[in-house]
This record gives structure tokens, C-alpha cells and sequence, in this order.
């Protein structure tokens, strides 16, 4: 049955409710999300369905139904109750893109344990922030990632258990305990945790200008934002092959990659491989993929190979697609269009939000380059930048800001409540970016309102790429900025004040760049470094990021009255 109610619709008979009743929740009764996403499923007689059809790099192929998915997450579950891990816990998974990055996330939450995905990508310094931020105590990886982990255990007390997922053979190291969800004995049955809408479920760890990353922590209620999102947003129905793009490592990878797909029953395709044009067509094509949720990022690569490619291959398939991220260019929607036969329609969210917020949703007139119109039960506005109230007059810029309370808003950020408080401003919690608002009540994307990097849809904080830069010995003071790039929208570049006998070292600009990808991850890597005498700061000696930002994008620079000197 078709998910397509109009817009207006929606909106008038909107109510959370709806959501809880499809789901059978009752107020008061407990219920788990990875119950939700497993035992539901298989209750209402779909267990023998695929869940997942998941497709490695070397073309392995292993295919999951959702009493498999129930099965193995009972036993990632018991096992690690085993081990002494207890709910509220923090469990990380640190691994690529495997089943058990999958499964192991719905074992976790079963157990009432809090899931902490971490970018397989991730280096040394970008693990031991966020690991030792939210005391981690066990973290789910493999062989491959496992040496990173080793590197940096002395400085995490706290982590208790390192689980190697595929040991076999393998010399375990300090704290290292092997599991292996293949051959660990079957449990058949696990009382899931009985959480509330309040109960912690995930944390998802995000990038602001200032300060360390901060770990937004998301609840078991979330559940209700997710599941209307999939359903309606996405339009995810009971016979789709659904593919999100997305690595769980990322919000996006968790709502809509584990929870979204998993919640409504639906069969989602997983591929386990580097980005190659040729290679997402013919997993489309192969798995006869049917709702495609990616990022403008990934369209502007496969654009660079243009139609003939496409036309290689039958994608006939796709019925739905959606993006998420960055802004969505009209190009890439018209390209879509034109190779697709079907437009991408663009969503808008945030870590801190847990669900899609303002969208392009079937049922709905699309105006190509908006973002949309909020989703029903969501309260979006733009405020004034300085006095933060609702701007009333359409075509205005101002900052995005939703009425806290539904479902899925994070909760607070991890051991930091002061900054979660700042967020919220009048009433309104502030999204950080910058739109404006048309007569229709379509949303307009212009920007960030601060110095986040956002780099092929991943948001990097300067301050910690500007952190690893001092360590390097010849960097006295730096500035980390985007500049502009046409496929990634945002590359890091740093400027790089260099301390008295370093000028002129041969090959230092890749030497910094290596060490910050070493220590940090490729995405943090510097694209480009600039050595400058010095930085632009204010009078309180604040180094002028907006500044330099400015010249790289060609815009004016503004007020530079609190300037000390020319960078
Ligand atoms: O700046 C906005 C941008 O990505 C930010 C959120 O990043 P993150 O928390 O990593 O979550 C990413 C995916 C949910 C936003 O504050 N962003 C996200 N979607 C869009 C976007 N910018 C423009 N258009 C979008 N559709």
C-alpha cells in the first residue's frame, strides 16, 4: 500500500500517536528498539523476510532474515551481558561496514546498553576524544581496526573490553576478548530491557566550532520520529529493496541505515565497498534496489561519469530517492532526473535532531533547490540573528530552529549540559544553520551560522583539526577553514604560522597533511595548507576564522574593526 497522503493532509489530522498506535505502543508499557526492530518484525509473522542483503567488497554476498536478525542480536545481547556489561553502559562499534556493525546495534540495545558508533575511518586522536569522553567500557571491532585501539588503551582506563569479531587465529592483546556472532551458541530468547521513551539509546558523537566533539544522546523514544520518517519521508513500504548510502558510524547510518529500514519491516541492501560508480549501479541493479537514500556528495561523483554510464545498466528499479546532508544543487536533481528518470528529493536533519525535520516528500510540490516544508508535528521557524525571535516576513535569512519535543531530539549532550542548554534560545533549539523562509512555507538552505566544516556531508570541527596541528613540532598557531570544492561542496584548509626554522622545509605541507590524517581521519585531513606569517585574530586574541573563510569563497569580509593584524 502506497505511503502518499498530501502534504495538507497530514498536517491536519497530525498526531504522534499514530505512530505508537501502528506500533502497538501502549503509554506507560516499556518497549526497546531493538526489540522493535527484530521481535516485532518477526511476531507479526514476517520472520522468514530478508532483513538484510548485505554485499562485501570482494562481492560476498550474505543475506539475513529478520529471525536471523532477532537470533544473532539476542546472542550479541547475552554475550555481552556476559561479560558484565549492564544497561546505561556505553558499548562502542568500531568497525566497517559488516553485519555486526548491523546487528550488533540492535544486540546492544536490546540489552538496555547505550550504542556508540565511531567511523571506521576514525584515527588515534579522533577515537581516545570520544571514547574517553563517554567512559566507554567494552567496543566492538575487528582485526582490522583492532591496532588503532591498542595504541591508545593507556589512556582509556575505563575501556574495560575490547571484542574482536573475528579472532579466530588471531594473538589477542590486553583487555581483548574474542566473540564471534557466526559461532557464539544461538539464544533464542532474551528478555529485551524495558526502556521508556526517556531511556538512552544511542550517542552519536558531532562536531561544533569550539570545544571538543560532543556526544548527542539520543532515547529509545526516538523510535516514533523514526518510523514516520521512513514511512513518510522516505516512503519506505513493505516491498521495497531499500539502500541508505550512509555509513552508521553517522546519524544517518543508524536512523535511516539500522533503525528506519528495520522498524517498518522492510528489506535494506548494505554494500561493504569504497565509492565506484560502476559498482553502486550494479548493486542497484543487482538487487533490484528500489528507495535509494544518499548524499549530494555521492551524486555530484557519479554525475562526473555522466548518463552513458547509467545507461549501462537497468536501474528500472528505483522508485524513491531522497539525500541528505548538504545542500542538494538543482543541477544534481535536474542531472537525477535526467539519468534516474527521478528526481532526488532533499531532506534536512541533524545529529542532534535524530530524524529527518524539514523535507521534499511524495505527495508534496517539490520547488527544486528548497529544502522543503517541516514535517508534520515539527515546529520549524528562522530567527533573527541577534535577537533569536521568529522572523515573520517570507524570503528573510535567520537561523533554523525547531520547538523542542519531538521525539526524536537528543536529550542533551553527553557530560556537557551547559552546551545543550546554550542551544536552546527562547524556547527554540538552534540548529546552526542559516535559511530563509518563502510565502509557501518552503524552506531555503543559506548556510552555517558558525565555523563547521562540512566536507562531503560530514561536519569537522576546526578546533579539533587546529588541536593536532600544534602537535606537529613546526606549527606555532593555525586555522583550520572550508574552502570551496566542487565535488565534496567543503574541503578542510589550514593556515599555518610556522614556529622560527621551519620556513622553507621541503615537503612540509604534506607532511602536516599526513600527520593530521595519522592522527585525526582522511576527512580531517588537510586538502590544502597556506603558511602565513600570522593569523588574523581579534583583540582578545581569538584567531579570525570567519576571515579567512571569506577570502576563500570570494565573499566580502565584513567588519574587520577588532582586528590586530593581517594574516
Ligand atoms: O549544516 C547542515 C548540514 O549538515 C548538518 C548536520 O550534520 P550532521 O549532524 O552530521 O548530520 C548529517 C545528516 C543528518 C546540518 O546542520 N545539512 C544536513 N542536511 C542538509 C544540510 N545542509 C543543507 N541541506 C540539507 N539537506
Amino acid at each position: 500500500m502506497s505511503n502518499i497522503v498530501s502534504y495538507e493532509e497530514r498536517i491536519k489530522s497530525f498526531s504522534w500517536d499514530a505512530a505508537k498506535a501502528e506500533l502497538g505502543l501502549k503509554d506507560g508499557q516499556p518497549f526497546n528498539i531493538g526489540a522493535l526492530c527484530s521481535d516485532r518484525i518477526c511476531a507479526l509473522g514476517l520472520g522468514a523476510k530478508t532483513a538484510l542483503i548485505w554485499e562485501g567488497s570482494e562481492g560476498k554476498e550474505r543475506r539475513f532474515s529478520y529471525d536471523e536478525i532477532r537470533v544473532l542480536s539476542n546472542t550479541f545481547a547475552a554475550g555481552l551481558r556476559g561479560m558484565g556489561i549492564v544497561p546505561g553502559d556505553r558499548v562502542c562499534l568500531f568497525m566497517d561496514k559488516i553485519p555486526e556493525l548491523y546487528i550488533g546495534a540492535i544486540g546492544i540495545l536490546k540489552l538496555g546498553a547505550i550504542a556508540q558508533p565511531l567511523f571506521s575511518a576514525f584515527m588515534q586522536d579522533s577515537l581516545i576524544t570520544r571514547l574517553a569522553d563517554a567512559e566507554t567500557r567494552a567496543i566492538f571491532t575487528t582485526t582490522r581496526h583492532v591496532r588503532k585501539v591498542r595504541k591508545i588503551l593507556k589512556d582509556l582506563p575505563k575501556l574495560e573490553k575490547v571484542i574482536v569479531l573475528d579472532a579466530e587465529g588471531f594473538q589477542l592483546g590486553e583487555r581483548e576478548v574474542a566473540f564471534s556472532m557466526d559461532s557464539a551458541p544461538r539464544v533464542e530468547s532474551f528478555e529485551p530491557f524495558p526502556a521508556g521513551p526517556e531511556t538512552p539509546s544511542l550517542l552519536h558523537y558531532t562536531s561544533g566550532t569550539t570545544g571538543k566533539p560532543k556526544g548527542a544522546q539520543h532515547v529509545h523514544g526516538s523510535i516514533l520520529s523514526q518510523y514516520l520518517t521512513t514511512k513518510w519521508v522516505l516512503d519506505v513500504q513493505p516491498d521495497d529493496i531499500y539502500w541508505c548510502t550512509a555509513d552508521p558510524g553517522w546519524v544517518t547510518g543508524t536512523s535511516y541505515g539500522i533503525i528506519g529500514p528495520w522498524v517498518t519491516g522492510s528489506t535494506q541492501a548494505v554494500l561493504d565497498a569504497g565509492f565506484s560508480s560502476s559498482r553502486w549501479y550494479e548493486f542497484i541493479q543487482k538487487h533490484r534496489v528500489t528507495m535509494w537514500y544518499s548524499a549530494p556528495t555521492a551524486i555530484r561523483m557519479l554525475m562526473k561519469e555522466g548518463t552513458e554510464l547509467v545507461r549501462k545498466f537497468d536501474l528500472s528499479c528505483l522508485r524513491h530517492l531522497c539525500s541528505v546532508g548538504e545542500p542538494l544543487n538543482a543541477e544534481a536533481v535536474l542531472w537525477s532526473k535526467e539519468a534516474f528518470g527521478k528526481p532526488f528529493y532533499d531532506t534536512f536533519w541533524q545529529t542532534e535532531t535524530g530524524a529527518i525535520m524539514i523535507a521534499n516528500y511524495p505527495g508534496m510540490e517539490v520547488k527544486p533547490g528548497s529544502m522543503g516544508k517541516p514535517f508534520p508535528g515539527i515546529t520549524a521557524t528562522v530567527l533573527d540573528l541577534k535577537e533569536r525571535q521568529p522572523l515573520s516576513k517570507p524570503g528573510t535569512v535567520g537561523l533554523i530552529a525547531f520547538k523542542p519535543g519531538w521525539p526524536s531530539m537528543f536529550r542533551t549532550y553527553w557530560r556537557n549540559e551547559a552546551t545543550y542548554k546554550s542551544k536552546i534560545v527562547n524556547g527554540w533549539y538552534i540548529s546552526g544553520d542559516r535559511a530563509s523562509i518563502d510565502e509557501d512555507g518552503y524552506f531555503w538552505f543559506v548556510g552555517r551560522d558558525d565555523d563547521v566544516i562540512n566536507t562531503a556531508g560530514h561536519l569537522v570541527g576546526p578546533f579539533e583539526i587546529e588541536s593536532a596541528l600544534l602537535q606537529h613540532p613546526a606549527v606555532a598557531e593555525s586555522a583550520a577553514v572550508g574552502k570551496p570544492d566542487p565535488v565534496n561542496m567543503e574541503v578542510v584548509k589550514a593556515f599555518v604560522a610556522l614556529k622560527p626554522g621551519f620556513e622553507g622545509k621541503e615537503n612540509l605541507d604534506l607532511e602536516i597533511m599526513n600527520f593530521i590524517r595519522k592522527k585525526l581521519s582522511p576527512l580531517a585531513m588537510p586538502q590544502e595548507i597556506e603558511f602565513v606569517k600570522s593569523l588574523p585574530k581579534t583583540r582578545s586574541g581569538k584567531i579570525m576564522r570567519r576571515m579567512l573563510r571569506a577570502k576563500e569563497w570570494g565573499e566580502p569580509i565584513g567588519d574587520t574593526s577588532t582586528l590586530d593584524d593581517e594574516g
